[in-house]
């Protein structure tokens, strides 16, 4: 790996997107957000009516797919998908989906390459793990799940979707669960990666924090 990269893990909620989009901006790297590939294949899926435990199916889909990140936005197929994929039914589905170890590994290639031509800071679950294990900086972090699922319940509030607190609850709860479960590269902290708990933090305080320890 030629470049600087900053990975940034952590479950659903914990913070990542929007503290890594902002140091973005501030160290001059691009924003890497590998959760939003998760869920752009996983609504090719769903549009196409795929049964999601049909992995051969699933496998004919992926060889024809193309998942790009421009400037922040993702374009599944050369179509911006970036609002599409924040869809309660991608929250439901993404996980199962995440777990094919096919779909990781075209995934974490793809990821690897980008790393590899340009100053990446990247969010996810198995970054400082697995895809940028050599990565100069490794933070991890969590927040309660109260915590977490409210802040989510506010996006999708403020994105017009109809849900109950006690739904996002669960919904990440589950993912949790499954990201941590999974066979093939969990939800993990990496044994040289921060952990940072931003429970009770604001973003700013996080960022901060952040700030003061690296330096590049
Ligand atoms: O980060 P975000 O919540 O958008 O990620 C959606 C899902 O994608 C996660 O719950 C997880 O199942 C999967 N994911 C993953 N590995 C990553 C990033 C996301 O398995 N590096």
């Amino acid at each position: 790996m030629a470049n600087l990269s900053i990975a940034i893990d952590g479950p659903a909620g914990a913070g990542k997107s929007t503290i890594a989009k902002k140091i973005a901006l501030l160290k001059n790297l691009v924003y890497i957000d590998t959760g939003a590939m998760y869920r752009a294949f996983t609504l090719k899926l769903i549009n196409k009516n795929i049964p999601l435990d049909n992995y051969d199916l699933i496998k004919e889909v992926l060889k024809d797919t193309e998942i790009d990140i421009v400037d922040g936005k993702i374009y599944l197929d050369n179509v911006n998908v970036s609002s599409e994929i924040r869809k309660p039914i991608i929250n439901k589905n993404v996980s199962q989906i995440a777990s094919i170890p096919f779909v990781r590994e075209f995934l974490v290639k793809l990821q690897r390459k980008i790393a590899e031509n340009n100053n990446v800071i990247m969010d996810g679950r198995d970054i400082g793990t697995k895809v940028l294990p050599d990565a100069k900086y490794k933070f991890f972090l969590t927040a309660s799940i109260e915590e977490r699922a409210k802040r989510r319940y506010k996006e999708l509030k403020e994105k017009g979707y109809k849900c109950s607190l006690k739904d996002v609850i669960d919904e990440i709860a589950n993912r949790d669960k499954m990201d941590s479960e999974r066979k093939v590269d969990p939800l993990k902290k990496a044994d040289d990666a921060i952990l940072i708990d931003t429970t009770g933090k604001t973003i700013e305080k996080v960022i901060n924090e952040i700030l003061s320890m690296i330096d590049m």
